[in-house]
């Protein structure tokens, strides 16, 4: 499966309703390239997708729950640095609780990472959580949350994509 058919798969499932896609990724990790030319690349072929942006969503949470909420699909790339960032995992756990509760279609997209290294914690998803681990250790229920969202999600049919640059087709 290639970028291309990502897109064609989206507007197929949404080609009823007028509804949007929540996009996750790691702007620290593929902001400047992957990450930025997918949102685009979504939004001029006419899906609207919201992500958070550190912009408009700057700060405040209850809107990215409700933007996660109001999504009819969420694309989660998961580069090697995802789980580095606490903000992209608290953002998972809501996802994936959206998936429960109102029936959000979760498609996950590995991006020069294999689904083991995400499912199992395996690489630099391991080092990521040793470290969370030792921040977190007054909190470990937020983070087994962490770990239970990740492995619910890479368990998921997704996409695998190994790439050095951004192609659309
Ligand atoms: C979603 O539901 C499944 C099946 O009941 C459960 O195992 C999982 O923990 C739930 N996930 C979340 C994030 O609530």
């Amino acid at each position: 499966m290639d970028l291309f058919s990502l897109i064609n798969l989206l507007m197929l499932l949404l080609s009823r309703k007028d509804n949007d896609v929540f996009l996750s990724f790691s702007h620290h990790d593929i902001g400047k390239n992957f990450g930025d030319h997918l949102y685009k690349d979504l939004n001029s072929a006419g899906i609207r997708t919201l992500r958070d942006d550190g912009g408009i969503y700057a700060g405040q949470k209850s809107d990215i729950k409700k933007a996660i909420r109001e999504s009819r699909i969420s694309v989660v790339v998961f580069s090697k640095g995802y789980a580095s960032s606490t903000k992209c995992l608290d953002q998972l756990v809501h996802i994936m609780d959206s998936r429960n509760k109102t029936g959000l279609l979760v498609l996950p997209v590995f991006y020069n990472v294999d689904p083991s290294e995400v499912s199992e914690q395996k690489g630099l998803f391991e080092e990521a959580f040793a470290k969370h681990e030792k921040s977190f250790h007054k909190k470990m229920a937020r983070v087994e949350s962490w770990r239970a969202a990740l492995k619910e999600a890479a368990d998921l049919a997704g996409m695998v994509l190994q790439q050095d640059r951004y192609t659309s087709n």
